[in-house]
């Protein structure tokens, strides 16, 4: 496996086992454990709604058998997806983020979670999904070139006339491109520090982030054969990180 890559898995797995609620959503007021679980979910249940929203707007998307949960965390997302879907994965690069969502989605059947160590969707088959829903993923990812590379798979696995959202950031400033707290917890984790002492004594955590433009993004989708519906700005104000999330479909044969 790339080196880049297997680092990358590393942090998720640090992350999952150290603070998973936080990792997901990095509220200051939440660390070290302080998320409520109730909470916690209803957030997931609030976006899927806002999702449903957008999807009955949208006319996408024309079947509702099966949707993917790319980058399900603990499955914060996935279970409120299971509503609306006759069966739904979840999929992570982090092994502890899924034995947490198997264990705290155990009551929703219709639920499967997946490890998918690969740079790629390669364990799904073409015009599989009728939903992929992507949202605090991408953005974490290593290099740009891993973005593309999920991205172009994403309009692989979606089914004609499915609903691809996701969300990547356009523009991250350079203040908060140089992630000193990131790089160290590199340094000094590849120097043999474990984890805890890395984040509970020095306060330092592994999470990065990559943004692509626009442009890019629309590019690399329509040379994949999707059609982007829309592509709306986030509200990422506290940040100053510019975001859009992506509403993507892909023709139906002969349409
Ligand atoms: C900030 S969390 C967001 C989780 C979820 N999307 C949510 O909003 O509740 C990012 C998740 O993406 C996962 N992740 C990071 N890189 C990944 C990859 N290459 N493939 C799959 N999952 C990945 C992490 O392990 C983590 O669980």
């Amino acid at each position: 496996m790339n080196p880049s890559f297997r680092r990358h898995q590393r942090d998720w797995e640090d992350l999952g086992d150290l603070d998973p609620c936080w990792a997901i959503l990095a509220f200051p007021e939440r660390r070290f454990g302080r998320w409520d679980l109730d909470e916690f979910f209803r957030s997931g249940e609030e976006e899927i709604a806002r999702l449903g929203a957008d999807m009955e707007r949208l006319g996408y998307p024309a079947r509702r058998a099966r949707a993917l949960d790319f980058g399900c965390g603990v499955g914060r997302l996935t279970r409120a997806l299971a509503a609306h879907f006759q069966h739904c994965d979840g999929v992570d690069v982090s092994a502890p983020m899924i034995a947490a969502a198997r264990k705290l989605n155990a009551a929703f059947l219709n639920c499967d979670f997946l490890l998918n160590g690969h740079p790629d969707l390669r364990i799904f088959p073409s015009d599989h999904f009728d939903l992929i829903y992507s949202v605090l993923v991408l953005q974490h990812l290593p290099t740009r070139a891993a973005i593309v590379a999920y991205v172009a798979d994403f309009a692989r696995v979606l089914a004609p006339g499915g609903l691809l959202v996701c969300q990547i950031p356009s523009r991250i400033p350079l203040r908060r491109r140089l992630q000193p707290r990131r790089r160290l917890y590199g340094i000094l984790r590849g120097l043999g520090v474990g984890p805890h002492v890395l984040y509970h004594r020095l306060g330092l955590f592994p999470m990065r982030m990559t943004a692509l433009t626009e442009g890019e993004v629309r590019d690399l989708l329509t040379a994949a054969g999707a059609r982007v519906l829309e592509a709306r700005p986030d509200a990422m104000a506290s940040t100053a990180i510019e975001s859009r999330t992506y509403y993507v479909t892909k023709p139906e044969r002969g349409r």
